[in-house]
């Protein structure tokens, strides 16, 4: 994995001297990088809830499988970020995360177990990359009421979507989850200027 080492959190936060954390300023990549990583969840949402209501969950499956991915790209395309989401029990085999994304993403569950609300998890960092510092910023996927059709206890799953998820994702590992539990999260990153 080519992630050496972290330079610094959060920017300004770390550079403050420690009185004034609590006020320093964020660094105003993170602002954009939140804007754009907030901006395609709600677009998938959307696609997701019109397919369930035309076909059923079995039917919004190959939607699925093949918008949230287009959406990641126009998104990437759109901002100059490269965007796309990874998972620590991932559907798709490519959404594997790198050791950066993991240890976000168990930082995620620490503190989701710790009563922070799922929704608003969030970490960015510039991060150096063979010798490059790269921005990258990570936001928690929770687990809606509407997910666990295709992402819940695989016994509460339709027949329909277990026959359909085998035979597109023989190696599923992206069931189990309930309401909240965190199924993933947007990634971002991009060189920093
Ligand atoms: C209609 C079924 C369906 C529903 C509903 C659904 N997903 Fe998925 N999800 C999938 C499929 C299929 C994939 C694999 C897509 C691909 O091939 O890139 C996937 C992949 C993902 C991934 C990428 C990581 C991985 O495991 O491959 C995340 C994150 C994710 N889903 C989160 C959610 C969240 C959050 C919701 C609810 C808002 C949700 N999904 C609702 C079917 C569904």
């Amino acid at each position: 994995m080519a992630y050496l080492r972290i330079v610094t959190l959060l920017g300004a936060a770390v550079m403050a001297p420690p009185l004034a954390a609590a006020q320093a300023v964020e660094a105003p990549w993170v602002a954009e990088a939140r804007q754009v990583g907030m901006s395609v969840p709600p677009k998938l949402l959307a696609v997701l809830q019109a397919e369930i209501a035309r076909g059923g969950a079995e039917g919004a499956i190959e939607v699925c499988r093949v918008q949230a991915p287009e959406l990641a790209r126009a998104a990437s395309q759109e901002s100059g970020w490269s965007v796309r989401r990874v998972s620590l029990r991932n559907r798709n085999p490519k959404a594997v995360p790198d050791a950066w994304e993991r240890a976000g993403l168990e930082d995620f569950d620490r503190r989701a177990a710790a009563g922070e609300a799922p929704a608003k998890l969030e970490l960015a960092a510039v991060v150096s990359v063979d010798g490059k510092p790269v921005q990258r910023y990570l936001r928690a996927l929770p687990t809606l009421e509407l997910c666990t059709q295709c992402h819940g206890p695989a016994d509460k799953l339709s027949p329909a979507v277990v026959a359909q998820l085998k035979a597109l994702y023989p190696d599923d590992r992206a069931t189990g989850y309930k309401v909240g539990d965190i199924r993933g999260a947007m990634t971002l990153s991009r060189p920093a200027p």
